[in-house]
């Protein structure tokens, strides 16, 4: 596979044709897809939720890794883990502290997924607390979430670095302006996921896209 760690987020993806744009994406070698979902309250924007969770989930069977941009992961997770989504990542903004977010992680592991958190460029690391320890995976967001198409940020980079010391065995995923230039960045960083929207959505040939993300990854 040409893309190893490359996760296509659905979010400037034609919503017109979503089945081609996953064979697209599958015969591009996507192993896992990205499904931002956005609630206009926790970020002011707003995308989808269930209906096209349990779509995607019909017509493939890659693993779902949905974002949860919203004010209260809890009161979704549970429909969403119906709806097929395989890992549910909440962020840290979202609950009151780190110990909060130890809770929210066992209850949605309870469902039988995965649990992830996220964190915006701009918050703090020491909100994190411990949670780290209850969780499949951290989000460490490299714009701040919301929108698709802006500049990263190299916060993030140092994050990872750190985070990547303190947690050998933790997946570390970025979100955020991710495209030729600092893709290899965060591999080198100690990233092990890397979400892409525009540098694939803006481009015809999503198969030459995202090869050449593999190879500027390595390089
Ligand atoms: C931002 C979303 C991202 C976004 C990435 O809130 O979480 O997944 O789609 O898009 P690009 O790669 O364009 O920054
Ligand atoms: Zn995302």
């Amino acid at each position: 596979n040409a893309a190893p760690g490359i996760l296509p987020s659905l979010l400037q993806c034609d919503f017109g044709n979503l089945q081609t744009e996953v064979e697209r994406l599958v015969a591009a070698g996507t192993e896992v897809l990205h499904l931002d979902v956005m609630d206009g309250h926790f970020v002011p924007n707003l995308t989808y939720g269930m209906p096209i969770v349990e779509g995607l989930r019909r017509h493939t069977d890659l693993p779902l890794d949905v974002h949860l941009m919203i004010s209260d992961p809890l009161a979704y997770a549970q429909p969403m883990v119906d709806a097929g989504a395989d890992l549910l990542t909440f962020h840290i903004e979202a609950v009151d502290s780190a110990e909060h977010a130890a809770r929210v992680a066992h209850s949605i592991r309870e469902m039988g997924v995965g649990a992830g958190v996220a964190i915006n460029p701009e918050t703090s690391m020491d909100t994190l607390g411990d949670c780290l320890d209850e969780v499949d995976m951290v989000l460490v967001m490299s714009v701040q979430a919301g929108f698709g198409g802006q500049s990263f940020n190299p916060i993030a980079l140092d994050r990872i670095r750190q985070l990547r010391q303190r947690y050998p065995e933790l997946l570390i995923e970025i979100d955020g302006g991710i495209n030729l230039e600092t893709i290899g960045r965060a591999r080198q960083a100690g990233c092990d996921l890397f979400v892409v929207g525009s540098a694939i959505f803006g481009q015809d040939d999503y198969s030459a896209a995202i090869a050449s993300l593999g190879r500027a990854m390595v390089d």
